[in-house]
């Protein structure tokens, strides 16, 4: 194949269609090896291997109706966790009656939830926007079909524990919410930046969950649960995104390139913050002083430690595909989400290492 098309299949993301007959790799030999087609296709195969041997079911695999995972108002275990949610550990928080604490750490996991939900919706109809114009045998349409419907199980599994919390969550803030359908058809035109836009939503939500396992909290069952297969699940997806732009970006013309690297930060904490920033109806209903909020979110160096710490894979990433030049550094630092990056994906972040 000729440097000509090869660019052209990288960018456009269609297949290659050359038979690879090679001997399927094991997720680490090809994640370790220098992106090409050939061997991003050997990743997507091993993807859609284990989609097919690992998955779960929103309804089969919760069990719903046991005593335990009924969430109950009384429940301490819904009390923020303070190693991981920022609000947690705040002395405004801790000082609430222990019947406020679970209310509104009831409120904020629905809410953070939802706004999980609305990203994979978005997700899952840009799946279908990029997928229909894949060519037969494309192994692409293949894995991202997988994708999709392990998506669809998590909308569903996390809109069923809202709906159990009963609160009124809106979720995304609501520039957001109108722009979800415009989102999706952006994913043909800029396959790059929509991958990236992937991995905002993905990241901090992963970053999250995997901390609070990891600084052993703990959890009410249903969320235990819920948690628990979306983390398994999720390592595929943000394992793909990261092959996606690895594959495409080095192909970016210059021009494209440079634009991206500067979006790439302002994506990442225009995102995170949509994720993990309380809603002002949240400020209101409970009635949290303003300042709380502005400390937390991210005035106060540990939050700030915390909130850079989130976005170090995502560094490695733009270090490793020529999307971090010296405009989009600054940019970082302005974004405050600047900082080492990780060595390896899913390095324990030094927040978490202090916390456990
Ligand atoms: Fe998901
Ligand atoms: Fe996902």
């Amino acid at each position: 194949m000729s440097r000509r098309d090869f660019k052209h299949a990288a960018s456009s993301g269609l297949s290659t269609r050359s038979a690879h007959s090679r001997a399927q790799m094991t997720l680490d030999e090809a994640l370790n090896t220098k992106v090409t087609r050939e061997n991003y296709d050997d990743v997507l195969r091993t993807l859609s291997q284990a989609s097919v041997d690992r998955h779960f079911d929103a309804f089969a695999d919760i069990p719903w109706d046991a005593e335990d995972f009924q969430v109950r108002h009384d429940d301490p275990r819904w009390v923020l966790p303070a190693a991981v949610d920022p609000l947690g550990g705040h002395q405004w928080y801790i000082s609430q009656p222990l019947d406020r604490q679970i209310e509104i750490g009831l409120w904020r996991q629905a809410n953070i939830l939802k706004v999980g939900l609305q990203f994979e919706n978005v997700l899952i109809r840009a799946i279908m926007q990029y997928v229909f114009a894949l060519p037969n045998g494309s192994i692409e349409y293949r894995y991202l079909m997988h994708e999709a419907t392990e998506e669809c199980h998590h909308t569903q599994m996390f809109q069923e524990v809202v709906n159990r919390i009963g609160a009124e969550v809106d979720g995304m803030p609501w520039v957001l919410r109108k722009l979800a359908p415009v989102l999706p058809m952006l994913v043909t035109k800029y396959p790059v930046v929509f991958f990236l836009g992937v991995l905002a939503g993905e990241e901090p939500i992963d970053h999250t969950q995997k901390s609070i396992f990891r600084a052993g909290a703990e959890l009410p069952p249903v969320l235990a649960r819920v948690m628990e297969i979306h983390i398994a699940e999720e390592a595929r997806h943000i394992a793909f995104a990261h092959e996606a732009v690895r594959l495409r970006a080095p192909h970016l013309s210059r021009r494209a390139r440079h634009i991206t690297a500067a979006l790439l930060p302002l994506l990442m904490r225009l995102l995170g913050d949509a994720i993990l920033v309380p809603p002002k109806d949240f400020r209101e209903r409970f009635d949290i002083p303003k300042e709380v909020i502005k400390e937390l979110y991210w005035d106060a160096p540990e939050s700030q430690a915390r909130l850079r710490d989130l976005f170090a894979d995502v560094r490695m990433l733009a270090e490793d595909t020529g999307l971090m030049t010296p405009l989009s550094r600054r940019l970082w630092r302005w974004c405050k989400i600047d900082g080492r990056p990780s060595r390896f994906r899913s390095e324990p972040s030094v927040v978490f290492r202090k916390a456990a």
